[in-house]
């Protein structure tokens, strides 16, 4: 395995956590609906957990939270770029557009977090020692609730993009009524749609 790698996708895995945080802080700026509000407050603590966790990981394994590197950098501006895309929208003075907007940079958020995530277990697996039990101990600890962060809010925004279009729209979305945590229970879910109406 590449050790300067893995280092990498930690540094990233970081960043991205902490600009979960903004994102969520954002997004719950512009949300309206109030099932949604709920579970955004929720991802958003769990979020500044999932910071708390890997801070933890990079004093196990000896490394420096504040070390910038490239792409590290570029994880935090796409962060900023997201937070920035929901203040324009709330700007706009739409609050039902400004939510579906949150709703997207939240899934763009979390499809970078849920691959780390998944590439942290990748490693997880292989690695051996302290470098082994601290990436698996961290990566059960948050997996179930990264699953639920993308595959949820994704149900979230495809109903109220529904919604907005002036279509039957299952809110919440079957994602969460059925608590999907895989990529497969989400294509299930988004099958079962029809029957949910
Ligand atoms: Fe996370």
């Amino acid at each position: 395995m590449k050790d300067e790698e893995v280092r990498e996708l930690l540094y990233q895995a970081l960043e991205t956590e902490l600009g979960g945080t903004q994102v969520y802080k954002t997004a719950l700026r512009c949300v309206v609906n109030d099932d949604l509000k709920k579970e955004w407050e929720e991802y958003l603590e769990q979020t500044k957990n999932h910071v708390r966790i890997v801070e933890n990981v990079f004093s196990r394994l000896g490394l420096d939270t504040e070390t910038e590197t490239p792409g590290r950098l570029v994880v935090r501006h796409i962060g900023e770029s997201l937070v920035k895309a929901m203040e324009m929208a709330l700007d706009a003075g739409k609050p039902e557009a400004a939510q579906l907007v949150a709703a997207e940079c939240v899934v763009l958020a979390e499809t970078k977090d849920h691959l780390n995530w998944e590439l942290i277990g990748e490693v997880a697996k292989k690695a051996k020692g302290e470098k082994g039990s601290a990436l698996k101990e961290a990566h059960k600890e948050v997996e179930d609730e990264e699953d639920e962060h993308l595959y949820h809010t994704t149900g979230w925004t495809r109903e109220l993009w529904i919604e907005a279009l002036g279509m039957p729209a299952v809110l919440p979305p079957p994602e969460e009524e059925k608590e999907v945590k895989t990529a497969i229970g989400a294509a299930r879910a988004k099958l079962a749609r029809k029957d949910m109406l």
